[in-house]
């Protein structure tokens, strides 16, 4: 047993354990105190991380005010190493209203510390809230130095899975325990027989020859004075196992474990346990396990109490240290998205129909992405197979075929008779389908249960629609986005693909950060796009990009759109700092090539899987450049880059200045009649909407008022649409239910979005088996147009600071609304039209505005809660504009109704 004193850069010991922090000493005696606290304090975004980087916090928090017309005028942060503690730092009064991405300022911060920080603000109004409850972070491993632990293996370099252990004794119970651990493979961990933690795939995929993530758990329950065994699973997971098409072993052959627990004692002593020669490891139970071809889990070959204090056999060998794990170890960072997690059950029920002789099909009533939790009564040693499906053939069978070469099977071989459960560790499926076979009689299928994973990200939004269709496309949007936002953005959860294709999260990044907190989930991915950028500055179509993927337009340009995403959502100005020297290089790439005639070519996958309504690459490519370069403009302005802010903008508007003299033609055609083309162009701001809505109208007529976009165009046709006044069109577009639309995939009974609009034709069949997921979010990308015209809630500045509900209804809905948990705070709406009377009910959170428009209202008639809006408290700058009745409100609960001037509504 190797007890360790510690050699981590731990000096100090904490007086009590973090949970015992107290909020407050005592409260605060400045100013009037009133209806005014702060709450939901984030650190860097996190909610209390244990590995956070020391180099640089940030802190947020949201203002909850009952009064009208609130915000922040002043806050002070002070941080100490934990509340009992005396300050480390305090910000004093700063008088700013920024509330979102705060820096710290005070003096460095040690690794592997304990912090806690509080805020106190001050408002527009002069009441001071109290000290905030205090939020809690810890720091960082100071890696390579701060990381003793080796990196272990199965001493056979062929074995893909292993189980390892090692028992040790404590003369106390600590009263702080951390366990930092990381994998080249996916790992699981187990204190005195429990698991340490709920992640699934730890440690996520990124580029595993440039950034290890490590994951740091409290573990301090999980100890005692005594006998203590760690133990861990070890699989090939995105390191070694397959990916996508493309084989297995794309970083390396044989999977790794580095762990260190560090334990810290009331006497004010340290020790650490950490992987290295003296842990024992066994094959364990798995035969295969992987992400794409499945798990067979033999439970005859895991040994009794394997993670407890059970007899180590001869089974057990001493772990293999291999020689260089220290260019591993280097190599190590704090993972700072959200873990991927069990995030909901669904329970199955058998098939009325069973087609398949000796087989149990189940269905869980959703297409879902996770595994199952299989209730048998079995035989030891008798294999027991699970198979999965999104579809169901004609006849009734499970529909595989366009799973590709995923296997994506799971074997269980029990170790004893009689009843039990089994759950796969090391593999995920896409699927609605499930297929048992293998035991003795059907009927021993006690039980299938679905267990939902994905990055277990907050939901935000709500969407209130008024219409069932409406309510089921929303629901399948948000299917799709939880399981295949797994550690990274996936196209498709089900076949040998799962990657992280930019043009699918180009479309979908503004819907999916309405649906969910995606701050985290996607500055990550952005980093693994910019680990995966090439020499000469361009972005690939994937990340991570294992087989070097190829580039495209409004693939690669994720780089920028999605930055821009979060910085327009979030309001935390980070993300453009950490992608401003890559984008710049992306940029000067992609000006580079279109050359003096600014005319971008570039990508071969065009405006994808449009409906026979090609648009010509070079538009779209150039399209992108200007739009990429508008979006520049704006973050190189609010991140202090005037110089370079100057000439993204005179790239933009010489761009979009050749775009027309290109393209547009005098009788307003675009020299194509594709609707992705004029949509883009419109959307993008690259001609004068007015100019071509004529020809843009037609080619949506010339489809019978269907759509025929690609992955590129549909995020744009609704918003074009309505951008030229044609709400009515752009509602009976999201409200057609015949092919293709998307009530088409609904009738035909979706509960996610496919990768296709034909993806089962209107004859029943399925479209291209070589490719057709039922589980591909690109095409949601039409959620964003329903938050921004049903909910009616857009962003107008960064963080929703400032931002415009403007509900658009139309297609005979007569109710809507939504909600937005914003980084300031809930923004709700619901509007409904009774006759000719129009109400829109409001929540406006503090520190932010409203700029609110009431469709056909006469601004003369806008009261709130009965009493005229023009004198209301918060309400200012009503008037009446083109559209119906305007006005501003300041932050607080309204309900406004008004009298509908048209009743054409
Ligand atoms: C993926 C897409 C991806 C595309 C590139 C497909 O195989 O599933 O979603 O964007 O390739 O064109």
């Amino acid at each position: 047993m190797a007890l360790k004193r510690s050699v981590m850069g731990v000096g100090v010991v904490l007086a009590t354990t973090l949970a015992a922090c107290a909020p407050t000493k005592k409260p605060s005696t400045i100013g009037e105190e009133g209806a005014i606290h702060v709450a939901d304090l984030r650190t860097s975004e996190l909610d209390h991380p244990l590995a956070l980087a020391a180099a640089a916090p940030s802190f947020s928090w949201k203002l909850v005010d009952d009064a009208r017309n609130a915000n922040q005028v002043a806050y002070e942060v002070r941080l100490a190493k934990d509340s009992g503690s005396p300050t480390l730092w305090d910000s004093g009064w700063v008088t700013d209203s920024q509330q979102i991405g705060v820096p710290y300022a005070g003096p460095a911060l040690a690794h592997g510390q304990a912090y806690a920080w509080q805020v106190r603000v001050r408002d527009n109004h002069g009441k001071t809230s109290r000290w905030s409850p205090s939020a809690r972070f810890e720091t960082d491993l100071d890696v390579p130095a701060d990381w003793g632990a080796s990196w272990i293996g199965a001493p056979d370099p062929a074995a893909t899975s292993a189980i390892f252990r090692k028992a040790f004794d404590l003369p106390q119970a600590p009263v702080r325990a951390r366990l930092y651990v990381s994998a080249l493979g996916v790992y699981r961990t187990y204190l005195n027989g429990q698991r340490t933690d709920g992640d699934i795939l730890a440690p996520g995929w990124t580029d595993y020859n440039k950034r290890i993530p490590y994951q740091a758990y409290d573990v301090t329950a999980r100890l005692h004075a005594g006998h203590n065994v760690i133990a861990a699973m070890l699989a090939p997971g995105w390191y070694a196992g397959h990916i996508a098409s493309f084989g297995p072993e794309k970083y390396g052959k044989s999977p790794l474990l580095s762990a260190q627990l560090q334990l810290d004692f009331a006497d004010g002593t340290h020790t650490w346990v950490g992987t290295d020669g003296t842990w024992q490891t066994a094959p364990g139970p798995f035969r295969e396990a992987d992400i794409i071809m499945g798990e067979t889990y033999d439970a005859q070959r895991l040994p009794q109490r394997w993670n407890d204090t059970g007899v180590v056999s001869s089974a057990w060998v001493a772990a293999h240290v291999p020689a260089g794990g220290e260019a591993y170890t280097q190599l190590l960072h704090p993972q700072d998205d959200a873990p991927v997690r069990v995030t909901g059950m669904r329970h199955a029920v058998l098939l009325p129909r069973q087609p398949t002789a000796g087989a149990r099909l189940f269905d869980l009533g959703q297409n879902m992405v996770g595994v199952v939790e299989l209730k048998v009564k079995a035989r030891a040693g008798k294999t027991i197979q699970l198979r999965y499906g999104e579809m169901l053939n004609p006849d009734g069978s499970l529909y595989t075929a366009n799973l590709r070469t995923a296997k994506a099977t799971d074997h269980f071989i029990p170790a004893r008779d009689g009843e039990q459960s089994y759950t796969p560790t090391f593999t995920y499926h896409g699927f609605r389908y499930v297929e048992v076979t293998g035991l003795d009689d059907p009927a021993d299928v006690l039980a299938v249960t679905g267990l939902v994973e994905g990055s277990d990200l907050a939901w935000t939004g709500e969407l209130t629609t008024g219409s069932a269709m409406l309510d089921q496309l929303q629901s399948n949007i948000t299917w799709g986005q939880r399981g295949n936002f797994f550690s990274i953005p996936t196209d498709t959860p089900a076949r040998d693909e799962r990657l992280g294709w930019a043009g699918d999260i180009n479309v979908f990044a503004p819907t999916a950060s309405f649906n969910q907190n995606t701050y985290t989930f996607l500055s990550k991915w952005l980093r693994d796009l910019r680990e995966a950028q090439t020499p000469e500055g361009d972005y690939p179509g994937v990340a991570p990009n294992p087989v070097r993927m190829e580039s495209g337009a409004g693939w690669s340009d994720a780089g920028i759109t999605v930055t821009y995403t979060l910085w327009r959502t979030y309001g935390d100005r980070r993300v453009i700092d950490n992608g401003y020297a890559s984008m710049g290089r992306f940029m000067a790439l992609i000006e580079r090539r279109a050359g003096p005639g600014l005319k971008r070519v570039h990508g071969p996958w065009a405006d994808w899987l449009h409906l026979d309504d090609p648009t010509p690459p070079d538009l779209l490519g150039t399209a992108y450049l200007a739009y990429d370069a508008q979006l520049m403009s704006e973050m190189a302005a609010a991140t202090g880059h005037a110089a370079d802010a100057a000439h993204y903008t005179d790239l933009a508007e010489r761009t979009k200045r050749a775009f027309a003299t290109r393209y547009l033609h005098a009788d307003g055609t675009l020299g194509t009649d594709s609707q992705t083309g004029y949509a883009m162009a419109i959307g993008m701001g690259l001609v004068p909407p007015a100019t071509v809505a004529d020809a843009f109208v037609r080619t949506i007529h010339a489809r019978h008022d269907h759509l025929a976009t690609g992955f590129l165009g549909t995020p744009w046709l609704l918003p074009a649409l309505s951008a030229i006044g044609q709400n009515e069109l752009a509602w009976k577009l999201l409200l057609n239910r015949d092919y293709p639309s998307w009530g088409y995939e609904i009738q035909s009974g979706a509960t996610t979005m496919w990768e296709r609009w034909n993806s089962l034709k209107p004859d029943g069949s399925f479209g291209d088996v070589d490719m057709n997921s039922f589980n591909h979010y690109a095409y949601g990308a039409v959620g964003d147009w329903m938050y921004r015209h049903i909910a009616g809630i857009a962003p107008l500045a960064p963080g929703y600071a400032r931002f415009a509900v403007a509900p658009t209804p139309g297609g005979g809905i007569k109710h809507g609304g939504g909600s937005l948990e914003s980084a300031y705070g809930r923004i709700a709406t619901a509007w409904t039209i009774d006759g000719s009377r129009f109400t829109l009910d409001i929540t406006v959170p503090p520190g932010t505005t409203a700029e609110v428009t009431m469709p056909r209202v006469d601004a003369s008639s806008v009261q709130d809660r009965g009493q005229s809006a023009a004198s209301a408290t918060g309400i200012s700058q009503l008037h009446a504009v083109a559209a119906g009745a305007a006005l501003v409100l300041g932050s607080g609960h309204y309900v406004l109704t008004g009298d509908v001037s048209d009743i054409a509504l």
